[in-house]
C-alpha cells in the first residue's frame, strides 16, 4: 500500500504545470479513434482512467502510436471499429463507461464493460435509461443499473431527452449515440454541464447546435481527425490553489490552465471566500479557453455554496471542504447530491476524514456544513480508494500543525500522477 506523508509547509512557490485535463482527454482519444484520419494529441493526462480509455479503442481495432510525448490515433471514421474480443475495463473511470456505452449502443456488434469495484458500484441507469429509449439493448446487473454491462448493438433512433441532472457524462453518452441514431438527437439539462464534448466535436468539424441548456446532433456527422492540445486540468489545479490559498507565505503560478467557464466554479468559489486568485495569458487552445493562474496566501472566510456553481465545481468540492475548514466561519455547501455516486460517497468520506483532524462536519443528504477554523495537527487520514480524497487530504496536511499521513494513495495515479513529487518541489521547507 502506498502512502504519503505531508509536512507542515512554509509556503508554496514558484511556477507549476499540472498534467492535461482527464475530461478533454478522454474526448480527445474517443472522438479521434471515430474521425478520419490522424490525430495527434499533446498533452494528453497519461493517467489510469485515460489509459482505461486508451486501451478500449485499442482493444477495438484502433492503432494508437505513443510518439515521444504526443499520441496518435489513426482514426477510422464513424464505422471503423471492431467487434472487442474480451471485456472492456474501465477500471475506476465513470466517463470511460459511461461514454463508450454510449457510443457503443449503435454499433453493429455486442460488446462487454466493466470496472473496478468502486465503479462496479455506481450508477449505470443514468445513461441506460436514455439510450434504451434510443433502441440501445443494454444488460447489467441489478435491473440494468450496475456493470458489468453487455451492449447488444442496435439501430437507434433519435430522441429529445430531459435529463433529470446536470451531469456531462449523461449527456455526452446520449450526443455519441446519437451520432449513430436516425434523425436528431437533443439533451437538455437543469443546468448545463460541462461542455467539452460539445466544443470537441464541433472542432473535430461536427455541426451541434446549441440553445441554453439545450444540445442537438444530427446523426451521421463526419469527424476529421487533426491536432489537439490537452489544457492542464483545473480539477488537479484546484488542490494547488486551495494549498496555495490556506498556507502562509504562498505565491504560485499555475501555468496553462484549462478555464472552460462550465469548469470555473471553484475560481467562483475560492474568490468569492476572500482567496486571492488571477488569470493571466487567456487564449484559446484547441477550442478550449485555458490560462495561467496565480494564487497567493489570503484569509478565507465561510460562504454558501448552492445552486448552478455546484455542477461548474462537482469534483473540486472536497478540496473546497478543506478550504472551509480553514475559513473563519460556517461554511454550507448544498444542491450536491452528485457527490453521493462519485468515485466513493465524497459527503461520506470528506466529513469522516474533516473530522479526524478535528473539524466539525454535519453531513446532509445533499451537501455538509463545515464549521471552520484551525483543524489540529497530526492525524492519519485514508483515502477510501478515492484519488480526490487522498489529494484533499494531502493540501489539509501543508496547513495543519503537525505531520499527515494520508494512507492508501495508489489511486491519485487514476487522475494525478506526480501529484507527491509536485507539492515537494514548490513546498518551502
Ligand atoms: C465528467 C463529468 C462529471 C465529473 C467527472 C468527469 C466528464 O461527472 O464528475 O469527473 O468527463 O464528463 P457527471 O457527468 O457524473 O456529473
Amino acid at each position: 500500500m502506498k502512502n504519503i506523508t505531508v509536512k507542515k509547509t512554509k509556503g508554496l512557490k514558484g511556477g507549476i504545470s499540472v498534467p492535461g485535463d482527464k475530461s478533454i482527454s478522454h474526448r480527445a482519444l474517443m472522438f479521434a479513434s471515430i474521425a478520419d484520419g490522424d490525430t495527434r494529441i499533446k498533452g494528453l493526462l497519461k493517467g489510469e482512467d485515460n489509459m482505461a480509455t486508451l486501451k478500449a479503442f485499442r482493444q477495438m481495432g484502433i492503432a494508437i502510436d505513443e510518439v515521444g510525448e504526443d499520441v496518435v490515433v489513426h482514426g477510422k471514421g464513424l464505422h471503423g471499429l471492431k467487434e472487442p474480443e474480451d471485456f472492456i475495463d474501465a477500471g475506476n473511470s465513470g466517463t470511460t463507461i459511461r461514454l463508450i456505452t454510449g457510443l457503443l449502443s449503435g454499433q453493429k456488434f455486442f460488446s462487454t464493460l466493466t470496472g473496478d469495484q468502486y465503479l462496479r458500484k455506481r450508477p449505470m441507469k443514468r445513461v441506460i435509461e436514455p439510450l434504451s429509449q434510443m433502441g440501445a439493448k443494454i444488460f447489467g446487473r441489478e435491473g440494468g443499473n450496475k456493470a458489468p454491462l453487455a451492449i447488444a448493438g442496435s439501430k437507434l433512433k433519435g430522441i429529445t431527452y430531459n435529463s433529470p441532472i446536470a451531469s456531462a457524462q449523461v449527456k455526452s453518452a446520449i450526443l455519441l449515440a446519437g451520432l449513430y441514431a436516425d434523425g436528431v438527437t437533443t439533451v437538455t439539462e437543469p443546468t448545463v454541464s460541462r461542455d467539452h464534448t460539445e466544443r470537441m466535436l464541433t472542432y473535430f468539424g461536427a455541426k451541434i447546435k446549441r440553445e441554453g441548456t439545450k444540445v442537438s446532433i444530427e446523426a451521421g456527422q463526419k469527424l476529421t481527425g487533426r491536432e489537439i492540445i490537452v489544457p492542464g486540468d483545473i480539477s488537479s489545479a484546484a488542490f494547488f490553489m486551495v494549498a496555495a490559498l490556506i498556507t502562509d507565505a504562498s505565491e504560485l503560478t499555475i501555468k496553462n490552465v484549462g478555464i472552460n467557464p462550465t469548469r470555473t466554479g471553484i475560481i467562483d468559489i475560492l474568490k468569492e471566500m476572500g482567496g486571492d486568485l488571477k488569470i493571466l495569458n487567456e487564449r484559446e487552445v484547441s477550442g478550449e479557453p485555458v490560462g495561467d493562474i496565480i494564487v497567493k496566501s489570503s484569509k478565507l472566510r465561510s460562504i454558501k455554496i448552492k445552486g448552478d456553481v455546484v455542477p461548474r465545481a462537482i469534483d473540486e468540492l472536497p478540496v473546497v471542504a478543506v478550504a472551509a475548514a480553514f475559513a473563519d466561519g460556517t461554511t454550507t455547501i448544498r444542491d450536491a447530491r452528485e457527490l453521493r455516486v462519485k468515485e466513493t460517497d465524497r459527503i461520506g468520506t470528506m466529513a469522516a476524514e474533516l473530522r479526524k483532524i478535528g473539524i466539525e462536519v454535519e453531513e446532509r443528504e445533499d451537501g455538509m456544513i463545515i464549521k471552520g477554523g484551525r483543524p489540529i495537527g497530526t492525524r492519519d487520514a485514508k483515502s477510501h480508494g478515492d484519488h480526490r480524497i487522498a489529494m484533499s487530504m494531502a493540501v489539509a496536511g501543508l496547513a495543519g500543525d503537525g505531520e499527515m499521513l494520508v494512507t492508501d494513495t495508489e489511486c491519485i495515479d487514476t487522475s494525478f500522477p506526480g501529484f507527491e513529487e509536485l507539492i515537494k518541489k514548490v513546498s518551502s521547507k
